[in-house]
């Protein structure tokens, strides 16, 4: 089985590695547009393989797709990070361009795979994705809730001082500012949170999980990619071997949350088909008030691509 990841920078690069120590694939493959760069990684992530003893077998390719042929599962990162003082939405044109002509290579050479879209504006992006690959939507998706649950849920094992794995939360909406941690829905191996932690530093939990994002790019002058790229593996490892698990992905709405035509963030069950099901939770008025403030703000963007000349 054959997984593929586009774009060598930094999340594409992780996600390859994290999917290679994983196994999830026997042959990994990493695709850049940049001359020997995916090459380069990949034959450096290679040589770890005697050391971390795996034996996902990882290439690089300068942009010739036919290398991606048949890929189960396809990751794309391609197109610019943030820098200091961008927002998400500020990449919109120059993504657009190139995760379009991506997604025509990938889906030429692998007409079945599921897509996993990384690039920003995420749920943008997956739109674009969407509307390239003509496919059905549920193999058509975008990673953006695991990594701002996992920042989230971080963030509380700190604060508890527990587990991180202990913690489970559910949060929703855009990939943006924002984005909609659900406090109702996050427990510490099934006590709901309210009950271990005060209002106060709760709330201050989740505004930092909302612009979590941005906090990486303020101390790094560029965008995080650990978590990203360990978010998007995740994705992939429940795919590939059809886990039922249920995330927070950026999925097509299509009446659900008494939403229309939009990709956003909801929880889903991910397996082998890619999204197989949408679950709707039955939300409070405040929270469906939360959710409709993102649905409009990535409404307004969806807009502006589709006004767009790429
Ligand atoms: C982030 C970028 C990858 O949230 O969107 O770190």
């Amino acid at each position: 089985m054959k997984v593929s990841v586009i774009g060598a920078g930094n999340v594409g690069a992780t996600c390859a590695d994290v999917i290679a120590h994983k196994e999830l694939a026997n042959e990994v493959v990493l695709l850049d547009i940049k001359e020997n760069y995916a090459e380069g990684k990949a034959l450096d992530m290679w040589q770890t393989s005697p050391v971390n003893m795996y034996d996902s077998r990882i290439t690089g390719s300068t942009n010739d797709y036919s290398k991606t042929a048949g890929s189960e599962v396809v990751v794309i990162t391609s197109g610019l990070p943030r820098k200091p003082g961008m927002s998400r939405d500020d990449l919109i044109a120059t993504n657009a361009k190139i995760v379009k002509s991506v997604t025509e290579q990938v889906i030429k050479y692998s007409p079945d795979a599921k897509i996993i879209v990384v690039s920003n504006p995420l749920d943008v992006m997956t739109y674009c994705a969407y509307l390239t690959a003509k496919i059905d939507p549920s193999r058509v998706f975008g990673m953006a809730g695991i990594l701002d649950t996992a920042r989230y849920r971080a963030f509380l094992a700190t604060e508890l001082n527990v587990s991180p794995k202990d913690i489970q939360a559910v949060l929703m909406g855009g990939h943006g500012d924002t984005m909609v941690p659900l406090p109702r829905y996050t427990t510490v191996s099934g006590i709901p949170v309210t009950e271990l932690i005060a209002k106060d530093k709760l709330d201050a939990i989740i505004q930092r999980a909302k612009v979590g994002g941005g906090e990486i790019v303020n101390l790094l002058g560029t965008s995080a990619w650990y978590a990203p790229g360990a978010s998007a593996a995740q994705m992939v490892e429940a795919i590939v071997r059809d886990q039922k698990r249920i995330f927070p992905v950026c999925a097509w709405l299509q009446g659900e949350y008494g939403l229309n035509d939009i990709y956003l963030g909801v929880p889903v069950k991910l397996g082998k088909n890619g999204i197989e099901e949408i679950i709707e939770l039955q939300l409070n008025d405040e929270e469906k008030a939360l959710l409709n403030t993102s649905a409009n703000a990535v409404k307004e963007v969806m807009s502006v691509l589709d006004n767009l000349d790429y």
